[in-house]
């Protein structure tokens, strides 16, 4: 009660002017504070502190989009979802809020409880599963874990709908209301109904049935507000606020990022101009909910000089040991073993001593660590494959012999620079500083002028949506910068360097013009699909040669109707950001090379897959395929080996990709993107200190031409800016159970290196739910961890839907549990068009509990409702 009537006091002091402030971002990343009322808040580019917002689905995102203070990596929230377990999320929450606090951010921008509709959509990485169940049950528990300290606030999105990049700030997803209350709302609306539900909700940028979401009346005021009750602060994606007066009407509190596009001086016009009572309600109603939140945050009654003071709490990196060892457990936890059929693994000390190991792929030696977009971080540290292979190995004192050979590259664009060969040009001579890069900005477009900032960094992504200098989000100023580096090339050969940017750009290398990038006219995917197609171009350079690297970049709008994305003048879309990539030139025959080590070796680990350029913010996958020469690298491998049943593949992804020659594989492991500690997480599977207990919460298609989106293009990706659901709640493993496709491997599938068999099935009928009892034993070998599965279905139908999951504590062998669950009645109910509500129908239920969803060995039970 204190806080509401503390915020409420402070409404009536507000100033409309400075309700109106609040309603809007300040920045990037923050909140506007209001001193004389000890209101705390940021300006423009300072170090954070009031409202600080975090990044949310890969770790505490820092200041900068792309360098910025390191922050723990975590395990993709796909791989979160593998690891079926609620206590793994719960423990990734609460490290979440400790990293948070690290950042002096208030508020985490996570989790994302989309759903993965397309095994296409980018962002699939990023959010859970295809089940609502499954998302909204994993959901619950990582919010539990945030918000439970009181002191970091979790915040659900995309709110609602967003399963795709294509066209993301206007595309128009038309879906029934049953797919829409039963698929795509219900995570959400167990998260809003849970004990604990999140403080915030992010609106996405699509629009649902014809409106947008940061205006959507219905679905915000009504359904989340109204029917489910939410008391919490919605806020726009960012760039996502797309009216003056009908957001704030729906109840969308805040616009964000600031400075305001849509609010500010505009709403204030509208609020002189055309008063309404309507509109002057929903501007109070909004402001309490922001003072809410900031009461929440301790950010109200400061002194002016606290509050003024709140912009300067300083960003720190806290490595600590404790959260090392929970993300490899995590990250082990997710991988999921598909196939082992000669029990290759794992590989024991005994398998491997004194043998030879091939370790080949792209991923290789540089495991993929997170997807890309706004979830791009810059970790604490990472570990790699190969690396950590080689030292636990040592660690352990078994002598093997290991080799490396990529086999086949999948850079999009040239890889970012290597901090081990460039650094900055010879003109800082403490020799010390680890910076590779050094901006040098001007206020005019053409370098003229004195340099009014100078900022140093590690990655050559500079994308500067936060962090260009402040004079620019004042009126979107002109600017242009010099960056500088040095390269040191290991090779002498054909080397390549790329550009890709948001404004003008061209690239010197030793004062000569090599890549004019000043005048591009194609769009491609780089900063967000804002960024320009590549540009590239190579010279011989010689090994041990310094060379001076200079890039120029000034603003400018990208082309109006040439591009892929929606606004030109765009929060993301003014900037001079820059990509700059570099790379030595490749073997001729990688594939060769591979084959000729796999065949000089005993074991060959294999290590396939996607990165961060090919699952990102802002675009879509084009294909399921594997990029690159890869399948025939694997293809290659598993026909010329002597022995293929010795080839471990690996394959890192956010989504799926085709493996045709899956069947003549005999073990395949799904090894996501781990975060920092995944390459120690899959060495400790592949080594077997750890049984594969993770499960797909995705179905695994054969082929993409399988699944009904590539022959109905209005179904995927849209058609004339709308998108029709024409599957309606068949989606993922329900699809493919209802039109009887069989997928490689079914949502809820994996092996581990020990058998489970389930047995005494009890279900017992209460007044609104059923307790369903079964006993796991462990009949193999290995200790190892199984997941209970329980779904329903009615009598009539195979509208087979998971209702309730639970793991069991490692169980040695032989050793049995008994894993309980709960279903509530309601959780059997559909959504009713003509009621507007959920109905339960009468009659009778089957309730099984599998191993997957299309387990034939279910054991099962009729039940009536
Ligand atoms: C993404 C959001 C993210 C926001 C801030 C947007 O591009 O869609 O998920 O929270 O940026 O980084």
């Amino acid at each position: 009660m204190a806080t509401l009537s503390n915020s409420k006091r402070l409404l009536v002091e507000l100033t409309l002017q400075e309700k109106i402030s609040l309603l809007s971002g300040a920045d990037g990343w923050q909140t506007q504070e209001i001193p004389r009322l000890g209101i705390g808040s940021l300006k423009v580019r300072s170090i954070p502190s009031t409202e600080r917002l975090s990044h949310g689905p890969a770790g505490a995102r820092g200041a900068l989009s792309t360098d910025g203070p390191a922050a723990a990596f975590l395990p993709a929230p796909v791989a979160l979802a593998a690891t079926w377990s609620n206590n793994d999320l719960y423990a990734i929450g609460k490290l979440l809020c400790r990293e948070a606090k690290t950042k002096a951010a208030q508020v985490l921008l996570a989790p994302t409880i989309c759903c993965a509709r397309n095994p296409l959509g980018g962002r699939n990485f990023e959010s859970y599963s295809e089940d609502p169940h499954l998302s909204g049950t994993l959901a619950i528990e990582y919010i539990r874990g945030v918000q439970e300290s009181g002191e970091v606030a979790a915040t659900v999105k995309h709110f609602v709908a967003n399963e795709q990049e294509y066209q993301r700030f206007t595309i128009n997803a038309e879906i029934g209301e049953r797919a829409l209350h039963e698929i795509y709302l219900r995570p959400f609306e167990m998260a809003v109904k849970s004990e604990n539900p999140p403080k915030c909700v992010m609106t996405a940028y699509n629009c649902v049935n014809g409106s947008h979401m940061d205006m959507c009346n219905k679905l915000i005021r009504e359904t989340l507000r109204g029917d489910w009750g939410f008391q919490g602060l919605v806020m726009s994606d960012w760039g996502g606020t797309n009216s003056t007066v009908q957001s704030v009407l729906a109840g969308c509190d805040l616009e964000m990022p600031g400075p305001a596009e849509k609010r500010g001086k505009f709403l204030l016009k509208e609020m002189v101009e055309n008063p309404t009572e309507e509109l002057s309600a929903a501007i109070d109603a909004s402001c309490l909910r922001v003072l809410d939140l900031l009461q929440h945050s301790k950010l109200l009654g400061l002194s002016p000089e606290e509050a003024q003071k709140t912009r300067s709490r300083p960003e720190t990196s806290s490595d600590v040991k404790e959260h090392q060892s929970l993300l490899r457990r995590v990250a082990a936890n997710s991988i999921v073993l598909l196939r082992n059929s000669s029990n290759l693994l794992p590989l024991t000390p005994s398998r491997l001593q004194g043998k030879r190991i091939a370790f080949i792929g792209p991923n290789a030696l540089h495991g993929t660590p997170g997807g890309g977009g706004s979830a791009t971080m810059n970790p604490q540290y990472q570990t790699q494959p190969l690396a950590a292979f080689k030292s636990i190995i040592s660690e352990l004192g078994i002598d093997v012999e290991v080799n490396h050979s990529p086999g086949s590259f999948i850079h999009k664009w040239l890889p970012l620079l290597d901090s081990d060969q460039w650094s900055l040009a010879s003109e800082d001579s403490s020799g010390e500083t680890k910076n590779i890069l050094k901006l040098d900005f001007f206020a005019t477009g053409d370098f003229s002028g004195e340099v009014v900032e100078t900022q140093y960094r590690n990655s050559s992504l500079l994308d500067l949506f936060d962090s260009a200098p402040s004079f620019y989000y004042e009126d979107h100023n002109l600017h242009s910068l010099r960056v500088r580096s040095q390269v040191t090339p290991r090779t002498t050969g054909k080397h390549s360097f790329g550009i890709c940017s948001v404004g003008n750009a061209r690239l010197f290398v030793d004062g000569k013009l090599l890549i004019d990038n000043y005048d591009w006219k194609q769009v491609g995917e780089t900063f967000y699909s804002f960024g320009s197609v590549e540009a590239s171009a190579s010279m011989e350079m010689v090994a041990g040669k310094k060379y001076q690297v200079l890039v120029e970049a000034s603003t400018r709008e990208i082309p109006f109707g040439s591009t892929t994305s929606d606004d030109p003048i765009h929060v993301f879309g003014v900037q001079p950001s820059v990509r700059l990539g570099f790379i030595e030139q490749l073997p001729e025959n990688p594939i060769t090379d591979a084959v000729e080590l796999a065949n000089r070796s005993d074991i060959t680990i294999l290590i396939i897959g996607l990165n961060d350029e090919w699952e990102s913010e802002g675009y879509d996958r084009q294909s399921m395929k594997l990029p690159g020469t890869q399948d025939e690298l694997v293809t290659q491998l598993l026909g010329s080996a002597e022995h293929p049943e010795n080839i471990v593949i690996i394959n890192q992804s956010g989504s799926p990709v085709e493996m045709d020659w899956a069947d003549d594989a005999n073990t395949i492991v799904q090894a996501w993107y781990g975060g920092q500690e995944a390459g120690n997480a899959l060495c400790d599977i592949l080594l077997g200190r750890i049984s594969p207990e993770g499960r797909l919460p995705i179905t695994w298609p054969r082929s993409y031409s399988d699944l009904p989106f590539e022959k109905n293009p209005e179904t995927w990706p849209g058609v004339d800016g709308n998108v029709v659901y024409k599957e309606g709640i068949f989606v993922g493993y329900r699809w493919y159970l209802k039109n009887q496709v069989a997928p490689r491997w079914w949502f809820g599938y994996g092996l581990g290196y020990t058998t489970f068999e389930f047995s005494d099935l009890k279900i017992v009928r209460l007044d609104d739910r059923w307790d369903i009892s079964t006993l796991v034993t462990n009949t193999g070998d290995h200790d190892g961890r199984e997941v209970v599965q329980c779904y329903s279905w009615p009598l009539e139908s195979d509208a087979q839907e998971l209702r309730a999951f639970g793991k069991t504590s490692t169980l040695t062998p032989g050793q049995s549990e008994t894993i309980s669950l709960s279903i509530n009645l309601r959780d059997l109910a559909h959504w009713d068009i003509g009621s507007q509500k959920w109905a339960l129908e009468k009659g009778f239920y089957n309730l099984g509990i599998a191993k997957c969803a299309s387990d034939k060995n279910i054991l099962q039970s009729k039940v009536e409702v």
